[in-house]
């Protein structure tokens, strides 16, 4: 399937949904949720941060690498709305969710789709090895990260 059908699937499903967040039932419920959406985020950046080292020469131009990572960075990017998708604001456990999170789930599913079509985008331009348009697009996909982050990830 070419990953411009993925990406129109992909939004179909995720734009579609009006996603709801459930309460996390217990406190292992909530525990394993926070655990699980805080590595797919690190494994988003170790992506992120593969890619970044081949951008800046740190490491030779390897068009397989790079595809490499640019894949697994979409594949994670379809996880990060469904990993915000328990609510673990009533129980005390340390994270960086910001629990006003909850209350604006329509931003959170555009801010995840957002990520979905830029690393969407550095896939296709990881795909034609356009080591110009993969640079644009990192940062693009990055300026994304970090515009959710500011606004509900607590420092
Ligand atoms: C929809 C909002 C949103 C998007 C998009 C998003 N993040 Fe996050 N990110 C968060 C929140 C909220 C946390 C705090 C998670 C927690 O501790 O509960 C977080 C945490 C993290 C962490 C710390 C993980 C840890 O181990 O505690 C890293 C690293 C990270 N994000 C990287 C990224 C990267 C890279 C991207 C883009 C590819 C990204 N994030 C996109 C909201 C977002």
């Amino acid at each position: 399937m070419n990953n411009l059908k993925k990406a129109i699937i992909c939004f179909f499903i995720i734009g579609s949904s009006s996603a709801i967040a459930k309460p996390a039932e217990s406190l292992i419920d909530a525990q394993n949720a926070i655990k699980s959406r805080q590595a797919v985020h690190l494994l988003m950046y170790n992506s992120m941060m593969k890619i970044k080292e081949i951008i800046n020469n740190k490491k030779p131009y390897n068009a397989s690498d790079m595809k490499f990572n640019a894949q697994n960075l979409y594949n994670l990017t379809l996880m990060v709305e469904p990993y915000f998708m328990i609510d673990t604001s009533g129980f005390k456990i340390e994270n960086h969710t910001n629990n006003n999170l909850w209350l604006n789930e329509k931003d959170i599913t555009n801010k995840s789709i957002d990520v979905i079509r830029l690393s969407q985008s550095l896939l296709s331009a990881a795909e034609v090895g356009d080591k110009p348009q993969i640079a644009s697009t990192f940062s693009e996909t990055f300026k994304a990260c970090k515009a959710c982050h500011y606004d509900y990830k607590i420092k």
